[in-house]
């Protein structure tokens, strides 16, 4: 496997120190591998040529992060991770161990919950649920995925703010933020976190809540993987497991309409937050078409709710809408694994002209992929989320806030992203070449008409881009202050050069 030349860049210019001749560093990354062999831990190791090793590096969504580590070390709780990390940060000598971190292996570009050489941890084994009924307190491990944990809550009919697809990951996704179909009544998933359990680079194990370590407690909310190995979350639980909604198809043709009612959704989501609607446009090279699918939810049993009236009225080529649990309806939204990927997000004022810009360079870039493309089976998709600020207004998260920023904000938004997927591994620079075109040329149109806004939503964003500066200066300050507190030795700067850095922002 290869990283992209992007992200071979940002891992070089992360630790100059290290710039190894590769065999030395794949040497040094043996080492660790035995190092770990040879520890407490020893039978959690995994090697290429395992089943268990192959499962793993397979079972990430897009297939061009499917890296190939030294070995894999797959812990079974807290005191694993912590025995993981303890011979990770002394075993290398001369070259420290470089290692990954990897929750659900959601994120979709190369080296950002892996690494080609070096050890993987994979938290996936660690992926139980357990609601406490008195304390309504969901306690969620990070390998969890997110449609386990809503089975596992329906017989208590309560749900937490999670992901909208089943198969995503819990670590990855809350740690970035979240959205969910509850967004408008409880905040980003993030807010909803009561504690998390950490095991940091000195193995040492600690909670963070608002009464310990509140400092990490606030930075977690969107700080990624800057501070720790999070090892549990625990959040507040929402009543009731019972929606009403489903995916809704429409024609390329009806795309003003979806634009016009959509603006007024945006401007009116606080006025019903049970509503949630999320537009996709995608163009599928296998059909050549374009379709517009629009998962509507409501998230209490009530059908044909008015906050989709205007939506309702475009005609439709199907729908699925119908009474469900939260667990069904994202069995129900999938994107297909398998494929490569990439993902470019960025976030704008509620606009009409941006809107119909996004869906025109959707366009060009289908015309441009089409004569190019040397794979079969290719999608060039865009997906068009509300981004309103009761998002961040309607839940204060007892008081100790987040590190997202947005609180600086007071207007409604629309967050865009624009995902490609394809099947041929000769496409790579082609799409990616035309997916980071299509944002740029996004952005600088609402930069012309004052559309534009600099929050990127880190779960989205691309390794091209850099979500943490769009945090603001003041929370950059704060998250490099706690990552500095609590890591003092940089270990997650730079022994763990995947996700998005601090000290890169
Ligand atoms: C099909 C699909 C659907 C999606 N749906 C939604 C959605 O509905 N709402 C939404 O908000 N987002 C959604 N996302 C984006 C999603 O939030 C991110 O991909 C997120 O990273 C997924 O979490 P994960 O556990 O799979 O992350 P991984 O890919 O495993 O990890 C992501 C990053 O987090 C770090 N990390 C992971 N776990 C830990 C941990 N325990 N401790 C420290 N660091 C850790 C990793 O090192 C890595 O840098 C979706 C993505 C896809 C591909
Ligand atoms: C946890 O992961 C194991 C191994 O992949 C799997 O067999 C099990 O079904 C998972 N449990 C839950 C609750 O998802
Ligand atoms: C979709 O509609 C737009 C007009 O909004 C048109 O330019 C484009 O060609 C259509 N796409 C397809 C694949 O039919
Ligand atoms: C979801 O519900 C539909 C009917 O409403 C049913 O056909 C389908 O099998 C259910 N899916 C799951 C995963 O439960
Ligand atoms: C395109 O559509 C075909 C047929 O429905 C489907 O099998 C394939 O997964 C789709 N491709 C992508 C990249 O989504
Ligand atoms: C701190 O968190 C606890 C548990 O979630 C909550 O009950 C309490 O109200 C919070 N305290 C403050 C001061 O916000």
């Amino acid at each position: 496997m290869r990283f992209t030349p992007a992200a071979a860049a940002t891992l070089l210019a992360l630790a100059p120190e290290y710039t190894l001749a590769e065999t030395s560093a794949s040497s040094s990354a043996d080492q660790c591998c035995a190092a770990l062999s040879s520890s407490a831990i020893g039978d959690k190791v995994i090697y290429p040529g395992d089943a268990a090793y192959h499962t793993s590096v397979t079972s990430y969504w897009a297939v061009n992060v499917q890296l190939e580590p030294n070995c894999i070390v797959q812990p079974h709780s807290a005191d694993d991770v912590s025995a993981a990390v303890q011979t990770l940060t002394t075993a290398g000598g001369e070259n420290p161990c470089k290692f990954a971190v990897r929750s659900g292996g959601h994120m979709t570009w190369a080296g950002a919950n892996n690494i080609e050489t070096g050890v993987t941890i994979d938290l996936s084994l660690m992926n139980s649920t357990i609601y406490d009924k008195e304390a309504k307190v969901v306690s969620m491990l990070p390998g969890s995925r997110w449609e386990a944990v809503y089975k596992t809550l329906e017989e208590y009919d309560v749900v937490v703010p999670g992901g909208r697809t089943g198969p995503v990951g819990v670590g990855g996704f809350l740690l970035g933020g979240g959205n969910s179909f509850h967004a408008a009544r409880v905040g980003l998933a993030c807010d909803n976190i009561v504690n998390y359990e950490v095991v940091l680079a000195s193995g040492r194990i600690v909670n963070a809540n608002n009464a310990t370590n509140v400092e990490l407690f606030k930075a977690l909310k969107g700080g990624s993987n800057n501070f720790g190995i999070v090892t549990k979350y625990d959040l507040k639980a929402i009543d009731n497991a019972h929606l009403w909604g489903g995916i809704n198809v429409f024609d390329n043709s009806t795309t003003t309409q979806q634009i016009d009612a959509l603006v007024n959704f945006i401007d009116n989501i606080e006025n019903d937050p049970y509503a949630s609607w999320i537009g996709l446009w995608q163009y599928n090279s296998t059909t050549g078409k374009t379709l517009i699918s629009s998962p509507w939810d409501y998230t209490k049993p009530v059908a044909h709710p008015a906050a989709f009236d205007e939506f309702a009225e475009i005609p439709r080529i199907s729908t699925t809408n119908r009474f469900a649990t939260l667990y069904n309806l994202t069995s129900e939204l999938q994107q297909a694994a398998g494929y490569r990927d990439v993902f470019l997000t960025s976030t704008y004022l509620n606009s009409a002209l941006v809107l119909h810009k996004t869906i025109e360079i959707l366009n060009q870039k289908i015309s441009a992929a089409i004569p190019l493309a040397r794979g079969k089976d290719w999608s060039i998709m865009v997906i068009i989320q509300p981004w309103p600020k009761i998002y961040w207004q309607r839940n204060q998260n007892n008081g100790v806030g987040n590190v997202l920023g947005l609180d600086r904000f007071d207007e409604n938004m629309l967050q865009v992203l624009y995902d490609y997927s394809w099947d041929n591994a000769a496409d790579d620079a082609l799409f990616q070449r035309l997916c980071e075109e299509a944002m740029a040329e996004l952005d600088a149109y609402a930069q012309s008409i004052g559309k534009y806004n600099e929050y990127i939503y880190l779960n989205y964003a691309d390794v091209t881009q850099n979500p943490l500066r769009g945090y603001g200066d003041e929370n950059v300050e704060f998250i490099r202050q706690v990552a500095a507190r609590y890591d003092p030795e940089a270990v997650f700067q730079r022994q763990v050069p995947g996700g998005f850095k601090v000290s890169e922002a």
